[in-house]
């Protein structure tokens, strides 16, 4: 069997086959479209609408009775706005599916998150039976995914001027996305964060392709050469990481917890465990009623799980038959990204194995560093998630707490952390269990000298 049935080459990663480019990775090589055509001119407008009117979440702090009618006004008009179609001019051309999907799941969440904490969650046909038609046409969840605030959510900052312009990878710093909730900074730099990763971890995705190659020959000058792969590969992740670390630069961990995050709730992170009740899906004889509904995290990322299924890194729930979070979150990738993850998870000659085999020293440094390079970029991530959620969160516990020990000066307030349910991620897990499992789990990856 030759690479290009492994991991098919031709200039480009993982093929057209899978969207995974040889300069972008599974970002798509030019910028997506910014607008559809006019027969959706509608699902743009309201859009717009809903970004200038500066919409603010049902249950934000000091929200006001202007605020509140504010919002009800545009879900007002989002209620009235015509069920537009979905026929085969959208379905038969992917790109105008994949903005499609971003504008209907942001006014989903603008609908969704602006309710009054305690209404029911009924989400009016104008939005829904759009929503559910095109997710099913991509075959991804019908809400907010990564691929919608990061893949498909960006354009260039100033157009490219070299004369290969469009040609290249966007330079990093060249970037900004098309949709915000909020308009803030804070917003666009953590959807940006994650878009640099994905860039940046292209040459990564080189490598493995390179080393895949090698594994094929496996003699002696393979080896020699996968281990210079390996201890590239340890470069690439530490700058991945400091991508990571650098979002602190411009996302403030309290604007991001209390006017960012709130918008990314999905069904399963709602304070009050309400349904979403998606209206029409039951008269409508081709949908069906959504069971995947977390919001998104950039546990959707593809890069991180190419990583962790280059390297060996086991997420298999330890319980057959609850799926682990990380494979719940291929559900969520676009299902031709989900292919390639796949695809490379059924590589007959897995990494780790061969290292093993080989039994040589150099080879097996090499590859230790680069699963200790990944374990260092889920601990940065845990420091990350420290800073901006579990310690806005502790302070937000505590100041409603005295707030209500305030009103009611009889009872003790309870004390954060105390009695309350474990802090729940965007993605809806155990977020502090979940990600030092994930972490430990890299470690554990690393193969014993002995061995
Ligand atoms: C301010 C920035 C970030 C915060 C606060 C954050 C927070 C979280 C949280 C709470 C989870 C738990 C899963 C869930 O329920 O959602 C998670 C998972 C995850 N995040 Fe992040 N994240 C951030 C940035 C990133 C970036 C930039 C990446 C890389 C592209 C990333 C990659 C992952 C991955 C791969 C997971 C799955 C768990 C794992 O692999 O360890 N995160 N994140």
């Amino acid at each position: 069997m030759t690479i290009e049935t492994q991991l098919p080459a031709e200039g480009n990663v993982g093929g057209h086959v899978f969207d995974v480019d040889s300069r972008t990775g599974f970002m798509p090589p030019k910028p997506p479209i910014p607008r559809l055509p006019a027969m959706w001119e509608d699902w743009e407008s309201m859009l717009d609408l809903a970004i200038a009117a500066k919409l603010k979440c049902g249950d934000q702090v000091g929200l006001t009775p202007e605020d509140a009618a504010n919002s009800e006004t545009w879900r007002a008009q989002a209620r009235k706005m015509p069920v537009l179609p979905v026929n085969s001019a959208l379905t038969s051309c992917p790109i105008l599916l994949r903005r499609a999907h971003l504008v209907l799941t942001f006014l989903l969440h603008f609908y969704v998150q602006t309710l009054p904490i305690d209404a029911p969650i009924l989400i009016p046909r104008s939005i829904s039976i759009p929503v559910l038609r095109v997710s099913q046409q991509l075959d991804i969840p019908p809400l907010l995914t990564f691929s919608d605030t990061v893949l498909y959510n960006w354009e260039f900052k100033s157009p490219p001027i070299t004369p290969d312009a469009g040609e290249e990878a966007p330079a990093l710093d060249n970037l900004r996305s098309q949709a915000l909730f909020s308009g803030l900074v804070d917003e666009e730099e953590f959807y940006l964060c994650s878009a640099r990763i994905e860039l940046r971890g292209v040459e990564a995705l080189e490598l493995m392709r390179q080393t895949m190659d090698e594994m094929f020959v496996g003699d002696e000058i393979a080896v020699r050469r996968i281990s210079g792969y390996l201890q590239t590969m340890v470069g690439v992740i530490n700058e991945l990481k400091t991508l990571l670390l650098d979002v602190r630069k411009q996302c403030d961990p309290e604007r991001y917890y209390s006017l960012v995050r709130p918008w990314f709730r999905g069904q399963d992170s709602d304070l009050k465990k309400r349904k979403w009740v998606f209206e029409g899906v039951k008269e409508e004889e081709d949908l069906v009623e959504p069971t995947e509904l977390s919001g998104p995290s950039a546990g959707q990322s593809s890069i991180v799980h190419v990583l962790d299924v280059f390297l060996g890194v086991d997420h298999q729930s330890k319980t057959p038959d609850k799926p682990s979070f990380m494979s719940r979150m291929l559900t969520y990738m676009p299902r031709n990204h989900r292919l390639f993850l796949k695809h490379l998870s059924a590589n007959p000659r897995p990494l780790r194995p061969f290292v093993v085999s080989t039994q040589d020293q150099e080879l097996l440094e090499c590859y230790n560093k680069a699963v200790l390079a990944l374990k260092e970029f889920r601990d940065a991530h845990m420091i990350i998630a420290t800073l901006y959620i579990i310690g806005p969160a502790r302070r937000a516990a505590r100041a409603l707490a005295a707030k209500d020990a305030e009103i009611d000066s009889g009872h003790e307030p309870t004390p954060p952390g105390k009695d309350r349910e474990p802090l729940k991620g965007t993605g809806g897990t155990d977020l502090v269990k979940f990600l030092k499992d994930t972490r430990n789990r890299t470690g554990a990856t690393m193969i014993p000298s002995s061995t």
